[in-house]
């Protein structure tokens, strides 16, 4: 007990001093406390590198920049924003999620986990950052930087350690997050987690719960990205249909399914 006192210990300095060297304070959604804003900023970062997040966050900001506005946006306009950043349904989720915020909830993000969760697009995972940086609620956090974070530290022997479960690494977090300040803390284990990474073979994947992102090239996922931005641009995309065969009606069903494009008079349409 008492060691592993003394391992939270001198795992939270670790943590602090580099943040106080190196924390990234200057991302934007680190610059505000606005819910709608870290909202917007969580559901591009679930699946999006912080790079291009940068850019597309300031762009939907501007195009958006109250839910209110979200809220009323045609999905045509909200997917031209998104564009570039992958996983298109993340769009219309948060679309929706306005609609619901502003005609459920007053215009108010929620604050209570469950309320948070009813929302589309928003898992365990957002609803609790949400928590957290916006509202600095003591929640404890897990993603794959801090996954790495703790993997490294607390699991170092690569052999024994693979299929670590979260249910494990949440234990020892929330003994390391008690009495920080949790949206401070978060950020310093993240940042911390990233340089870990940089330095090591990544530590997550040691994780019960790591999942590579699947390959882009050649994927339905690749199909449905290119349709899209046709049916955006209004150019035809039949052409694709030769290129990519099967996977082209394949791709136009899941985009239908997902309710970003219908058929109108024979075509399709956002
Ligand atoms: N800062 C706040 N939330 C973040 C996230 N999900 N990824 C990277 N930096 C963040």
């Amino acid at each position: 007990m008492k060691i592993a006192k003394l391992r939270i210990r001198n795992f939270r300095d670790e943590v602090w001093r580099y943040w106080k060297k190196h924390g990234r304070r200057k991302l934007a959604w680190r610059k505000t406390r606005n819910p709608y804003r870290i909202l917007v900023s969580e559901v591009m970062l679930q699946q999006t590198q912080v790079l291009r997040v940068i850019t597309k966050y300031k762009e939907f900001l501007k195009e958006f920049p109250t839910v209110q506005k979200l809220a009323r946006a045609p999905l045509g306009s909200v997917l031209k924003v998104w564009s570039g950043m992958g996983y298109n349904r993340r769009a219309k989720y948060l679309r929706d999620a306005a609609g619901i915020i502003v005609g459920k909830h007053k215009g108010r993000v929620p604050k209570d986990e469950a309320v948070l969760r009813a929302l589309p697009g928003v898992g365990p995972y957002t609803a609790r950052a949400v928590r957290v940086f916006a509202f600095n609620e003591p929640d404890v956090l897990i993603e794959t930087n801090i996954r790495a974070a703790f993997i490294h530290l607390f699991y170092p022997s690569v052999l024994q350690n693979t299929g670590i479960e979260d249910s494990k690494i949440l234990l020892i977090a929330a003994a390391a997050a008690e009495g920080q300040n949790p949206r401070e803390w978060h950020w310093a284990l993240m940042d911390y987690g990233v340089h870990i990474k940089k330095l090591h073979k990544n530590p997550a994947r040691k994780s019960a719960h790591y999942t590579k992102q699947s390959k882009f090239e050649g994927s339905l996922r690749q199909v449905r990205g290119a349709i899209l931005k046709s049916i955006l641009k209004d150019i035809p995309h039949i052409d694709l249909r030769g290129r990519y065969g099967k996977k082209y009606e394949a791709a136009l069903t899941s985009l239908s399914k997902d309710g970003l494009i219908l058929k109108k008079k024979g075509l399709w349409k956002v």
